[in-house]
């Protein structure tokens, strides 16, 4: 498996693919790999010539920098993970001033105002960060296709905005949550969780079916009022937001619309760790 810290190595390893018009496939990370990644990588093996993966922690998208500081670094055994699905994976993996070219700062971005919804409410700038660098690397990897989870169903929307805008020729291709046994998305941070708090997560999917299971016959408002209620009868979470939104424009509305398709959306924090998941209601 070739591992390149450099745009110039990786663009001579990708030359030939591009040279005999080979798709290339994307699934950019920032490491502590799971089954979610992993699931992402494979479709993406299936369905392209070539396969880079990234592994890059990205400043610039964390407004908390005890956050960014506790995210879960784990490049040796992510490697070992990619290695055993194939061995022919390209790993990018730079240092921020590489991929920055020494300015780590964000552009700012206009994602017809799904920058201003839930998590961009909540996590100052973060849209910011994450289309910059979304940006340096699609034009570092000039994938044909990229592959992004679910789980973050509003980066899915965002990057999807940030093709259009920075016209770059990218299919961007939206995979299903993975989940753990216990219905708990999954995701880098649950490395943090203890075993008890792993545990108790699946609260957080329990929830969201409930929701699912009661939409047709509850009010956004009772919906709303069954998960703050939920919440606060357990001493472990701390509920950030539930939202109902339409699930294109992540808009709220005050009543059920015909022909909207619906999402909920959580963020919520056990001990001191942020965690988001959501489900489509119709
Ligand atoms: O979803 C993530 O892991 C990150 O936001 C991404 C897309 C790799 C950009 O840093």
């Amino acid at each position: 498996m070739k591992i390149h810290n450099s745009k110039s190595s990786l663009e001579s390893t990708l030359l030939p693919f591009k040279k005999n018009k080979n798709s290339i496939g994307f699934v950019p990370t920032m490491g502590a790999l799971h089954k979610g990644h992993l699931s992402l990588v494979k479709k993406a093996l299936k369905e392209n010539d070539c396969v880079v993966v990234s592994v890059f922690i990205n400043p610039t998208q964390f407004d908390n920098p005890a956050d960014l500081e506790k995210y879960p670094r784990t490049l040796e055994n992510d490697l070992i993970l990619l290695n055993s699905i194939s061995e022919k994976i390209i790993v990018f993996s730079p240092v921020a001033s590489e991929l920055y070219s020494q300015n780590i700062s964000s552009k700012s971005y206009v994602f017809s105002g799904i920058e201003q919804e839930m998590e961009g409410k909540h996590r100052a700038g973060h849209f910011d960060g994450v289309g910059t660098v979304l940006n340096l690397l699609f034009k570092a990897v000039t994938p044909s296709k990229a592959y992004f989870g679910e789980k973050d169903f509003q980066q899915l929307l965002i990057v999807k905005e940030l093709v259009k805008i920075e016209r770059l020729p990218v299919n961007i291709i939206g995979c299903p949550i993975v989940r753990e046994k216990n219905g708990l998305a999954m995701s880098s941070r649950n490395k943090r969780l203890s075993k008890e708090e792993f545990e108790k997560a699946a609260l957080i999917y329990g929830v969201l079916m409930k929701v699912k299971e009661k939409f047709h016959n509850l009010s956004f408002e009772n919906l709303n009022k069954l998960v703050e209620d939920e919440f606060k009868k357990s001493d472990f979470f701390t509920l950030e937001y539930f939202e109902i939104a339409n699930s294109s424009t992540l808009k709220t509305d005050v009543v059920k619309l015909k022909n909207i398709k619906y999402r909920a959306f959580i963020a919520c924090f056990i001990g001191g760790v942020r965690l988001i998941d959501n489900m489509a209601l119709n």
